[in-house]
């Protein structure tokens, strides 16, 4: 197939940092083409400085359908006919898709500049339902599913059919989207193809590379390492070439005292998404929660930490904790990662070492004052157990890629040593390494004695960390399955997979 986007020698660096380095990339016409590596490896920083978001170093060399493309700008960008949906999507979420179509656009205005309505909403829903999307255009996307909102994204970033576009390009489309949403996201990208647009996507989860993409870049410490055929590849080897050697899950061995009291116990929990649920946690148990979105997976935590108003009781080792209280709760000994990390804990103006340290200041301190040396060790400790890639305990977090600021939210909750430990999708946006550091600290916290509650849409995530998963649907637990009987995974998927289609009932 022919190569229309051609890049030769281009490098990124950031104050104290490259961030890409002499990377050599190309686009084939039609083709999807997977961008993976480990957080912080500069696949965003590739993107952004396509996108003309940053300025690139100099010495670069890219072509546009055999035309010099001076990089660099939005402009130049846009006339090339490569558009973007960055990560967040930037949508306006309380107007609906006709308006956020329009607000790219410039709406259509007739004599007297009055906006069509009806013309606007009829081209919207028709840029939709290219896309594979039949959904109502007049409500605020707010309202919309994941897949759904990515989409009016999508069409927003396509429409003007007047000019030519090539290439569309996604930063992680599909990260904080559940299986089902993914499949019609792809089902959108395969549209695409269809239309002869190139698709370049972001992703840490390596089998959609497989599912969907022809060829797959790996980009390793700023580096392009390799771009391969998928059909030439074998997963170990993409994750080798990923990480840059062998990585082995490990395997648990523990053995949980059913005869101790439970380390946390939650008794006829209502609130939004649950429906009367108790659950009872024992020390060193680590209890897994899948389910669709909705069934009460992805409520349960928010309810348990206080970030949510519940109903019904839970105590920590027999002490009632109060409800509607996330400091309360802190200081019962629970600490919780929230799911939308980047939304929902992330400090954006401090330094890493103020996120990490800000659940617990006093830890470092002696009669109100605060040891900085001991402070910034402590800090420094996390980044190293974490490989947070950073320039140090003091760089302004916003200066970390998605991932890392990641990780500095997990050690926030990780270094309070709490006696119960909720994580909410706690490796989205990770990558296979740091995952698997992250999967070993909540074993190590098992080992300490905490009881651990993991939600999570990755079945396979579950089988890897938990002695028993609960499976919700509909507010309330319909199955319970537990380690050792037989391959906890495959349960697990198909009680989804059965609750999936009792809902399209
Ligand atoms: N504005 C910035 N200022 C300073 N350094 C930056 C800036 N943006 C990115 N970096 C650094 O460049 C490196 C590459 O970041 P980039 O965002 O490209 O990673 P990534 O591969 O997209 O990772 P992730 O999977 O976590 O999103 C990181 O080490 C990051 O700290
Ligand atoms: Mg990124």
């Amino acid at each position: 197939m022919a190569k229309i986007l051609h890049i030769w020698s281009l490098s990124k660096t950031f104050p104290g940092q490259v961030a890409l380095q002499d990377a050599t990339f190309d686009v084939e016409e039609g083709e999807v083409h997977a961008l993976v590596g480990q957080n912080g490896s500069g696949k965003s920083t590739l993107i952004k400085v396509l996108a003309g978001f940053h300025q690139p170093d100099p010495g670069h060399n890219v072509t546009m359908n055999d035309e010099v493309f001076d990089i660099g700008s939005v402009e130049a960008a846009h006339a090339a006919g490569i558009r973007f949906v960055h990560q967040d999507l930037g949508l306006v979420e309380a107007v609906s898709a006709v308006e956020n179509l329009a607000l790219g656009f410039g709406y259509k205005t007739g004599f007297g500049k009055r906006i069509h309505w009806k013309q606007e909403t009829k081209r919207a829903k028709q840029a939709l339902l290219d896309l594979g999307f039949d959904i109502d255009v007049r409500v605020p996307v707010a309202f919309l599913g994941g897949a759904a909102r990515t989409g009016v994204a999508i069409a927003r970033a396509l429409q003007e059919s007047d000019r030519n576009i090539s290439i569309l390009i996604l930063d992680e489309p599909t990260a904080n989207l559940p299986g089902a949403d993914v499949d019609r996201l792809f089902d959108a990208v395969r549209r695409l193809k269809a239309r002869g647009i190139a698709v370049v996507f972001v992703s840490h989860h390596l089998e959609e590379v497989f599912e969907i993409a022809d060829r797959v870049t790996v980009l390793r410490d700023a580096k392009v390492v390799a771009t391969v055929e998928t059909k030439e590849l074998e997963m170990s080897s993409l994750i080798e070439l990923i990480v840059g050697h062998k990585v082995t899950a490990a395997t648990i061995n523990r053995s949980i005292d059913q005869s101790l009291a439970p380390r946390l116990s939650v008794q006829n929990l209502i609130g939004p998404g649950m429906d009367n649920v108790s659950i009872d946690v024992r020390p060193g148990e680590v209890l897994g929660v899948a389910g669709l979105t909705g069934s009460g997976r992805d409520t349960l935590i928010p309810l348990l930490s206080g970030a949510m108003d519940r109903i019904g009781d839970v105590y920590i080792d027999g002490v009632a904790i109060p409800a509607g209280s996330p400091s309360a709760a802190i200081a019962a000994g629970l600490a919780f990662v929230p799911a939308d990390r980047l939304r929902n804990g992330i400090i954006s103006m401090m330094s890493v070492r103020s996120n990490v340290t800000l659940a617990n200041v006093k830890r470092n301190a002696k009669a109100s004052r605060l040891n900085h040396k001991k402070e910034k060790a402590e800090v420094n400790d996390w980044i190293g157990r974490l490989s947070v890639v950073t320039t140090g305990s003091e760089a302004p977090i916003s200066t970390l890629s998605g991932g890392n600021q990641q990780k500095v939210m997990m050690s926030r909750s990780f270094r309070l040593d709490p006696k119960v430990l909720l994580l909410d999708e706690p490796t989205q946006g990770v990558d296979i390494g740091a995952k698997e550091e992250i999967h070993t600290f909540v074993d190590s916290a098992a080992a300490t004695g905490s009881a651990v509650i993991v939600a999570s849409t990755d079945s396979g995530e579950l089988a890897r960390l938990c002695d028993r998963v609960i499976v919700m649907y509909r507010g309330q637990i319909i199955e319970t399955i537990t380690r050792g009987e037989g391959s906890m995974l495959e349960k697990i998927d198909q009680v989804l997979l059965a609750g999936s289609s009792l809902a399209q009932k």
